[in-house]
């Protein structure tokens, strides 16, 4: 029998339109394997046209690939589970608009994060997503050799959010809950993917510094990894129509929205897949 699954790359390094598959939590298990094996080969995969998806199909889609989280560790979810985290940016990004992977203030962060479109701009507020798998790969070995003695501190407080929404009270509600409680937790700069073996940089927005230096030399070096990492060439950048659903391995990648959306809606429904504590090249 051959499989009804088709998997496009869209760009060199990342991404890939996965077609034949309508989402739900009925897929056949060689459905769901070819989906696994597209996500580990492309960081982050693409289905077009589930309008048939609400969030409980959505939710029941994610458990195919793994137990859930709750929504968020501050943020409360919409659904009676609390598994699915509204992502209502309408009159503004919030802290989406910087580079970050999901969660990274927690031991173990998410594995994987499924978005659904719900309500979409009719142009602008596109999602970019960058490899750290790639990124990791193209570094100079000098600058390999010093990632993978490197570990960082993440922390939800002081978060972007608050940065970007200064002035709106909506922002201002949000970036409390967001933060009302402190999570901090270090992780290696560099950690081996549990499923491909690969070694991945994992920093982004809840990186605050890097232990054992001073504030400014630990912020020059995050800011020259984080500048490598989103170099456009180890990016894919997605245009967004609703019922679009996106699947990301948070593992080996980091993501942001581009916030030039005005005030228009915009609203997008996640839930995320658990995660294990990440491990560095020394075990
Ligand atoms: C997120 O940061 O998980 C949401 C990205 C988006 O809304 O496009």
């Amino acid at each position: 029998l051959t499989s009804a699954v088709e998997v496009s790359p869209v760009a060199g390094r990342i991404g890939a339109v996965v077609s034949g598959v309508r989402l739900g939590g009925d897929l056949p298990d060689e459905t769901v394997a070819e989906i696994r094996a597209a996500l580990l080969a492309h960081k982050v995969i693409f289905f077009r046209g589930q309008d048939h998806l609400d969030g409980e199909g959505q939710t029941a889609f994610a458990r195919r690939l793994g137990p859930l989280t709750t929504a968020h560790p501050t943020v409360p979810g919409l659904d009676g589970d609390g598994r699915i985290l509204d992502l209502d940016y309408t009159g503004g990004a919030g802290g989406a608009e910087h580079w970050h992977t999901d969660v990274t203030f927690v031991d173990a962060p998410p594995a994987a994060s499924v978005l659904r479109a719900v309500t979409i701009p009719p142009h602008g507020g596109d999602t970019s997503w960058a490899n750290t798998a790639a990124a990791y790969e193209s570094l100079p070995a000098e600058l390999r050799d010093l990632a993978d003695r490197l570990w960082a501190l993440h922390s939800n407080r002081f978060d972007y959010i608050v940065a970007a929404h200064p002035q709106s009270e909506e922002g201002r509600r949000r970036a409390e809950v967001f933060s009302s409680v402190t999570y901090e937790t270090e992780h290696p700069v560099v950690r081996v993917h549990p499923e491909t073996g690969e070694r991945t940089l994992l920093l982004g927005g809840f990186a605050r510094s890097l232990l054992g230096f001073s504030p400014q030399q630990s912020a020059t070096l995050i800011k020259l990894f984080q500048e490598h990492v989103t170099r456009l060439e180890n990016t894919v950048r997605w245009t967004w129509a609703e019922g679009d659903v996106a699947v990301w391995d948070n593992r080996a990648t980091q993501h942001r929205v581009v916030n030039d959306f005005g005030d228009q809606p915009r609203r997008l429904q996640r839930v995320t897949v658990v995660g294990d504590v990440p491990v560095s090249v020394d075990g």
